[in-house]
């Protein structure tokens, strides 16, 4: 992180806060691009014992870490409430005990310093993340939103304006990762797991199904492909029958990895678009990154994800959407409320 004030006399100054699910995040991010400091705290070893997230002890953690975790953001950006420009927030999608803490913290700070408050889609945040890894990065593009809880197509025109080509219509990829390796006991969140596993598995193992494959179909299904290994495993269980769980993780991820990628490039291919954009903590991939780089490279189309620390949960991807809205001066006011199923465009 550089000292941001000795070199430029007024920047723009973006604190922001998240706390839709599991990781409690301040982050102030100047100019939209350039962070001066980033604090994530997560509770996932907390989390870990239960096999998920449990709603009611994120809350009480979130409030535990918030204020924290703000005082550290400032400190480590060399920067007071008082140099801050304005005040970005996650409303949603998320959990709402969870998001209850990050909004009630941001409207206590904006209306105690009189700063303008930002509030900010989750998933627009992801999406945003690409922007603080790429600098040069600019829409349009096609982005594919891939997380713990969602699995979206977004076509980015402009930094203010997205249209949703298809999302899922039952699990998000994240999801069916997570439930997976439960049923394998791996432990939570199970994606990274799969994807280490997978290095050692054959991916032509076993043909579990893809869903929802016609062309230009942009909808997703995994719950199917979910059942479908849920029934091997318990197959192979009843008959006595070792399982090779290294095969079953490739077959698997490569079930999901195949789907993702003809979707995503058939929508840049429909939208005209030169560019695919990853978002989301699945974007950490490994597999899901290297057969998109393979197939862009051949399409001529140029692929951009994040490094893996933006990839999952973090205030500064919230902080670089909150500038973009900054620009266009679309603020909340005091009613801002946590919205759990606030839809993609949204935004205030
Ligand atoms: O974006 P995120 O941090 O939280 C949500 O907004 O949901 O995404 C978390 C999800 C989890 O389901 C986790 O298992 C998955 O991202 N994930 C991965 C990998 N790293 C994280 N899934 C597959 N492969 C990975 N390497
Ligand atoms: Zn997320």
């Amino acid at each position: 992180m550089e000292d941001y004030k000795e070199k430029f006399s007024k920047p723009c100054l973006i604190l922001a806060l998240e706390t839709s699910c599991d990781e409690t995040s301040a982050s102030v991010v100047a100019d939209g691009r350039i962070v001066l400091s980033d604090v994530i705290s997560s509770q996932i070893p907390v989390h870990q014992k239960f096999g998920g997230v449990v709603p009611e002890i994120a809350s009480r953690k979130h409030i535990e870490n918030v204020i924290p975790v703000v005082d550290q953001a400032l400190r480590e950006a060399k920067v007071t409430l008082h140099d801050i420009t304005a005040i970005g927030v996650t409303y949603g999608p998320g959990l709402v005990g969870a998001l209850l803490v990050g909004v009630s913290v941001a409207k206590a700070l904006s209306f105690a310093a009189d700063k303008p408050l930002v509030g900010v889609n989750h998933l627009e945040g992801h999406i945003f993340a690409n922007f603080l890894s790429y600098p040069e990065l600019e829409p349009p593009f096609m982005s594919l939103v891939v997380s713990g809880g969602h699995t979206s197509l977004v076509h980015v025109k402009g930094y203010n304006e997205f249209e949703l080509l298809g999302q899922t219509r039952d699990d998000a990829a994240g999801e069916a990762f997570d439930k997976i390796a439960r049923v394998m006991k791996l432990p939570y969140p199970g994606g990274p797991y799969i994807d280490r596993l997978a290095k050692t598995g054959n991916p032509q193992a076993i043909a579990f199904p893809r869903a929802l494959t016609g062309r230009d179909n942009f909808e997703f299904s995994f719950s199917g492909l979910k059942s479908a290994v849920l029934n091997y495993l318990h197959s192979a269980a009843q008959r006595g029958e070792e399982v090779n769980n290294a095969d079953v993780a490739a077959s698997f991820q490569a079930a999901v990895v195949d789907v993702l990628v003809s979707k995503a490039l058939q929508a840049a291919n429909k939208c005209c678009v030169q560019k695919i954009v990853l978002a989301g903590g699945v974007a950490a991939n490994s597999e899901l990154k290297l057969k998109l780089q393979q197939q862009c490279q051949q399409a001529e189309i140029g692929l951009y994800y994040p490094e893996t620390i933006l990839c999952t949960d973090n205030a500064a991807m919230i902080a670089c959407r909150a500038y973009y809205q900054h620009l266009i001066g679309n603020y909340a006011d005091l009613h801002l409320n946590a919205i759990p199923s606030l839809k993609l465009g949204a935004g205030k």
